[in-house]
């Protein structure tokens, strides 16, 4: 399958007025970026433009500064990294819209770039006003959506705006849709997925997906805790969400139906790491329920956990056990392609332990088979806001295969979802 959608390379551009949508909400503390991972990956489209000599006007968000003007909230200083790192002038327009955008446009020559304020300060963006999508669509004669982190989102500047420009997508857009369906949809296989995170809720469409064409599923995280937890395990203290107990159940029993269809594994942590408290300095215990989790699987809810498998009243869960990582591991050793969302611990770290913190070996030993440090590197696709956050951290966002810009745009596009942003834009 690829992309059907026209892109940058499907119409002629020379010397035209391009609107770019970007997806620029990077993280920003005290004023200063601290993750350019966005900024780099929209890099290739502006580029190409510049060689198209257009004039480049890109628009974005940043953060949820809810309809309203809010120095916090500024692309300000995007305008000033964007401009390092294309090592090419960035002006930078007060409004997204109206006279100070307007102005800024009017005066552009051919190969230049404009930043254009935060869109959603205006409360017409959120809200798919065609009005407002008008006013932006009035700087140019093309529109070019390349916020992939964003195309979830049906708003002004990825959905309206379609209606008065020309609009084709961006080489970011289609590098991600490209390379995340092909992985669901036609992967090299044996094909595993491994997720983490706090809710089931929040991805059982993706999770049932997996179930449905993934060979291998692996579940760390919280969301495992809850899991063992609908098991009948006293996960004591951990992390739950009691409302997800049901899902959970229902996602066994879909994972036990397809295992009688075909050589299918869902695997659950057999081990955990346990503290009392979320502290380095809290000792630390391994807590082994495989024979618990293993009665379950096979339906013999009388048979007692073994001795060892307590998690006491006052500890919690904060990573999965060595056992579970290197089981892993081991499967992500035998498989072509890996889908990885979600950290399997704790992963902060803030740690005086260095840069890994006390709960992230699970996620460390994933990283590693991942990386081909076992000896067989299978292709990584990596999804998810938390994951690629901590992967930035890590500094090894080059590392992967394809490290996804998009957080809710990668689950649902991951879960089959139809996203507006893309629904937008011309077919081919
Ligand atoms: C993201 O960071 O996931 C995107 O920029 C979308 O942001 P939103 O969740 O505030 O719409």
């Amino acid at each position: 399958m690829s992309f059907n959608k026209k892109t940058v390379k499907d119409i002629e551009l020379k010397g035209k007025t391009v609107l770019v949508r970007a997806d620029y909400n990077v993280p920003l503390l005290d004023g200063k970026i601290t993750d350019d991972y966005r900024i780099k990956k929209s890099l290739p489209t502006v580029k190409y433009l510049l060689e198209q000599h257009c004039k480049v006007i890109i628009c974005s968000h940043l953060g949820r500064p809810d309809g309203q003007p809010n120095p916090e909230f500024s692309l300000f200083p995007v305008a000033k990294r964007l401009q390092q790192l294309l090592d090419h002038q960035v002006e930078f327009a007060s409004d997204c819209v109206g006279p100070a955008a307007e102005k800024a446009a009017s005066s552009m020559k051919a190969a230049q770039v404009l930043l254009l304020e935060n869109l959603r300060f205006h409360p017409e963006e959120e809200a798919d006003d065609d009005g407002f999508a008008k006013k932006l669509a009035a700087l140019a004669e093309v529109f070019v959506q390349d916020g992939f982190g964003v195309v979830h989102r049906k708003h002004a500047s990825t959905d309206a705006i379609t209606y008065h420009l020309p609009s084709v997508a961006g080489f970011l857009l289609e590098t991600e849709v490209d390379t995340i369906t092909n992985a669901m949809e036609k992967p090299k296989r044996p094909l595993a997925a491994v997720i983490g995170g706090a809710k089931i809720a929040d991805k059982l469409e993706l999770i049932e997906k997996f179930i449905a064409k993934a060979d291998f599923v692996a579940v760390g995280g919280a969301m495992a805790n809850t899991f063992l937890a609908s098991e009948g395990i006293d996960v004591a203290e951990s992390l739950i969400d009691k409302a997800d107990l049901t899902l959970a159940k229902h996602i066994r029993e879909l994972a036990e139906q397809e295992t009688k269809k075909r050589d299918f594994v869902f695997y659950l942590p057999q081990d955990a790491v346990v503290a009392s408290r979320i502290d380095e300095k809290a000792p630390t215990r391994i807590v082994d329920f495989s024979a618990h989790v293993i009665a379950a699987i096979e339906n013999y809810p009388k048979r007692p956990p073994a001795a060892s498998g307590q998690v006491h009243a006052h500890e919690k869960i904060l990573d999965i056990g060595p056992f579970s990582a290197s089981f892993i591991a081991g499967a992500l050793q035998l498989v072509e392609t890996a889908i990885w969302n979600g950290t399997l611990g704790v992963t902060e770290t803030e740690s005086l332990r260095g840069p890994i913190g006390p709960y992230a070996h699970g996620t460390e030993t994933v990283i590693e088979a991942l990386l081909g440090e076992f000896g067989h590197r299978p292709f990584s696709v990596i999804g998810g806001g938390d994951t690629v956050g901590y992967i930035e951290e890590r500094k090894l966002v080059e590392s992967f295969n394809h490290v996804s810009t998009g957080g809710g745009a990668s689950l649902e596009l991951m879960a089959g979802k139809k996203l507006p942003g893309i629904e937008a834009l011309e077919n081919k």
